[in-house]
């Protein structure tokens, strides 16, 4: 989604908005722009990559400027529609969408204003300047006119000869870095660490005035607040690619890392205690009658994943809703039911919404599941788990979900021992499986070449099928959705028990059918359904255990993974899926880090 940097510093700031709109790239965009005061306006903007924009910038001198990078919302990619809009002598750049806009702009009209492009943001920006009039101060003007604004932002503001820069943030991400020669602003901390760790994270409602001397914050009621300031612990290397051709690959590669340092949190412990989950969780998971779990896209996999294991070993019966779906549906609601929302990010606006939605609905049990701290959603929940997976850069998300499947499992073991179904040996048991998952996910990470073999089989194909049963059929729809997501080809995850009630009509020798097929209890049953896709004529690519009695025969390609792994098999058996998309999109040469149409972070709804 939209990324901003902003800056106001001794130094030239120029190549500090340009390194951070690079350091934003992964959120997804596609044009890019800034403005810079010298003392006048000065706007640049591009379409495509910030390459483009640095090469036009590469003369500019600047101590105040705002940058951009656009993910379109309203108006399609153009220089026209590229941030940031202007309004006489001010500026601004925004991220988030404003959804009375359109009511705004038809009285901006009324009053004079011209419109230059189709976006939302044009509108804040002649509502400030309108402001401006009877406000004269551009922070008061700012915190003036954000008030008209419904929906979410996050925006920066400049204006001619003023020394300073206005941000304010509602619902959209928005921090500000502070430095020795200055003060800087970003969407996310990554694009900061070029100058400095320590941040500050704006709060809903805040407007923050930034200059060189420092900042002055003024919360949601209109008075002035103090926000604490937080040492950043991301580490610069974390976000550097290396020797790997993709952040993805980078990222299939680190899940043994991400895994063990996420499970580093339970450190030798034999058994669990709730406490993991924050220091209120003794009391708000006593009496858990149900589990509301609430994501989206892959997030939503790892859901539906945690369903089996919550109901297998605890008892409690699971739900796990699409957040976009639940904010909008008349649930009934539960107040002992926990609401676990899962977010790589934590910035997800429809799973935000719908964490607030839930607690409005009288269930204020929420736990969250993130990779971010300080993220929107770890703030809004009363309980938090967070992955250790590291930035996560690429679009596809891999490692967060199976650390998110990990933290998962912990979930699972202790609300199960907190229901008294979960004797000491077998939670040693289970906590021991856990720790041995780093060594097991670097096994079949082994396989990557004989799936990159099979890969230009796909890459010519219109469409395929990914086959799972229980435990395994989020997993089909998490390997369908990294294949479509990155290489563009059209593929649906089925439980394999269903694809005689519709899907089989699609078979033929033209529908690659990847089915995963672990030795457990369904497997006799999967291969009954692989016997109804052989005899479609249907091309079978399975990913088996290594004692799965599935066996390599015409029609039938078959990949072994080192070990059964029980209940933890998941985790396992998405990587190969994981892999063999990376691998498609390689071969189909689409730009695998940042796929068509898509951003890393959905900060809109
Ligand atoms: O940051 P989140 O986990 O809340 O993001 C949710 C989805 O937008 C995300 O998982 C998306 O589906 C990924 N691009 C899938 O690879």
């Amino acid at each position: 989604m939209c990324g901003i940097v902003a800056a106001v510093a001794e130094r030239n700031v120029v190549p500090v908005l340009i390194e951070g709109l690079k350091r934003l790239e992964y959120r997804g965009y596609d044009s890019a722009g800034l403005a810079l005061l010298n003392p006048t306006l000065t706007r640049l903007r591009s379409v495509g990559r910030v390459a483009e924009l640095e090469t036009q910038a590469k003369d500019q001198v600047a101590h105040h400027g705002i940058a951009h990078t656009r993910w379109a919302t309203h108006g399609v990619p153009s220089e026209r529609n590229a941030h940031p809009h202007v309004s006489g002598d001010l500026a601004v750049v925004h991220n988030g969408i404003i959804e009375n806009y359109a009511e705004l702009k038809a009285e901006l009209i009324a009053a004079g204003f011209g419109f230059t492009s189709d976006t939302d943001t044009e509108v804040i920006a002649h509502l400030i300047r309108r402001t401006l009039h009877e406000v004269p101060d551009l922070t008061a003007a700012v915190q003036t006119a954000v008030t008209r604004l419904t929906g979410a932002y996050a925006i920066a503001v400049i204006r001619e000869w003023e020394d300073r820069i206005v941000v304010a943030r509602h619902g959209a991400p928005l921090l500000l870095g502070v430095a020795a020669d200055g003060v800087y602003a970003a969407s996310d901390a990554a694009a900061l660490l070029q100058v400095t760790r320590q941040m500050i994270y704006l709060e809903d409602g805040d407007v923050a005035e930034l200059t060189r001397g420092g900042v002055k914050i003024v919360g949601a009621g209109g008075t002035p607040v103090e926000r604490p300031g937080v040492e950043s612990a991301l580490s610069a290397d974390a976000v550097e690619l290396g020797s790997y051709a993709h952040y993805m690959q980078k990222e299939i590669f680190e899940q043994p890392q991400a895994l063990a340092a996420t499970l580093e949190l339970i450190g030798g412990a034999q058994t669990l205690s709730p406490n993991l989950f924050g220091a209120a969780a003794p009391e708000l998971f006593d009496g858990v009658e149900a589990v509301l779990i609430l994501a989206c896209g892959t997030s939503f996999h790892a859901g539906l994943v945690a369903r089996y294991w919550i109901e297998q070993l605890a008892g409690i019966p699971v739900s796990v809703e699409i957040a976009s779906e639940y904010r909008y549906r008349a649930s009934v609601p539960n107040p002992r039911q926990l609401v676990v929302a899962i977010s790589q990010s934590g910035e997800t606006a429809d799973t935000l919404a719908s964490v607030r939605h839930a607690r409005n609905q009288g269930m204020p049990r929420t736990l969250a599941l993130c990779n971010v701290p300080e993220s929107a959603i770890v703030r809004e929940c009363a309980l938090r788990f967070l992955t250790r997976a590291g930035p996560e850069i690429g679009v596809a998300s891999t490692k967060a979900f199976t650390t998110q499947l990990a933290a998962l499992f912990l979930l699972a073991l202790t609300l199960a021992k907190q229901a008294g179904r979960l004797a000491p040996p077998e939670e040693a048991l289970y906590l021991a499986s856990l720790r041995h998952l780093p060594v097991a996910v670097q096994k079949v990470l082994a396989l990557a070449p004989s799936i990159a073999a099979w890969a230009p089989r796909f890459a010519d194909k219109q469409h395929a099928i990914f086959l799972g049963r229980g435990l395994h059929y989020p997993i089909a729809l998490e390997g369908a959705l990294k294949l479509k997501e990155i290489s563009y080809i059209h593929a649906e995850g089925y439980p394999a028990g269903e694809l005689k009630h519709g899907p089989l009509a699609l078979v033929d020798k033209e529908m690659p059918v990847v089915s995963i097929a672990p030795n457990d209890a369904l497997l006799e049953k999967l291969k009954s359904n692989l016997k109804e896709v052989a005899a479609r004529g249907g091309e079978m690519y399975v990913f088996a255990d290594a004692d799965s009695s599935v066996t390599e025969e015409s029609g039938v390609h078959v990949l072994r993974l080192p070990e059964h792994y029980g209940l933890l098999s998941p985790v396992l058996h998405v990587v190969p899926l994981q892999l063999l998309a990376y691998q498609v999109a390689l071969v189909k040469g689409t730009d695998v880090d940042k796929p068509r149409n898509l951003a890393k972070s959905v900060t809109v709804e």
